[in-house]
């Protein structure tokens, strides 16, 4: 039996701590999905389509990944890709509550899908998405904290906001 797990997010955009999380979630599943949640209520700076453009190119080196999106419960979608499991990372403590909260609530929906949750890199603990689109806003140097085509869409992105 394969075993496959989901690993959901708004990846607005996708971030080497994302990576992270992937490639540790990849030493455990045959497979992991990696899915965008399309939320109306959520104001990204990425559409859809960039975000998965910067996903699909993100995981050119990784093997036994699949990229797409979803709406609704995630319990549902796992269950229709046949996944086992919903992979979340956790960084500081302050993840713990609302991840706590969302994985009772995923389990009192759809017992059978697990939550795992696995513990980020140490330099990605203070890392995310909102915090390198500030810095990247303003001109911080953001090397080294998204794949190289990330820096190149927000350098791209604020420049035109600027300009
Ligand atoms: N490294 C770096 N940053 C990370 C990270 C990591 N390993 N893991 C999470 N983050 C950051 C993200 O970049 C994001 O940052 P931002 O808020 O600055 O944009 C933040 O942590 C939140 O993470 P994200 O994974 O995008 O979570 P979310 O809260 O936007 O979405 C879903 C979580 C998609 C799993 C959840 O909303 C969901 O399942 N929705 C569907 C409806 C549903 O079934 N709800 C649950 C039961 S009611």
């Amino acid at each position: 039996m394969e075993h496959v797990a989901i690993y959901p997010g708004s990846f607005d955009p996708v971030t080497n701590g994302h990576l992270d999380i992937i490639e540790r979630g990849l030493a455990i599943f045959d497979k992991v999905i990696v899915t965008i949640l399309i939320n109306p209520n959520k104001q990204a700076l990425f559409t859809l389509e960039e975000r998965l453009e910067m996903l699909h190119k993100s995981m050119e080196n990784f093997k036994n990944v699949e990229v797409d999106t979803f709406s609704g419960l995630l319990v549902d979608y796992a269950q229709q890709k046949k996944a086992h499991a919903i992979l979340r990372g956790l960084r500081a403590v302050s993840d713990f509550e609302y991840e706590f909260q969302m994985a009772l609530m995923n389990r009192r929906l759809r017992r059978e899908i697990q939550s795992v949750f696995l513990m980020t890199g140490l330099r990605w603990i203070f890392t995310s998405s909102s915090i390198i689109k500030e810095a990247a806003r303003f001109g911080g140097d953001i090397s080294g904290m998204v794949p190289d085509c990330v820096k190149t869409k927000l350098e791209e992105k604020f420049l035109c906001k600027l300009g």
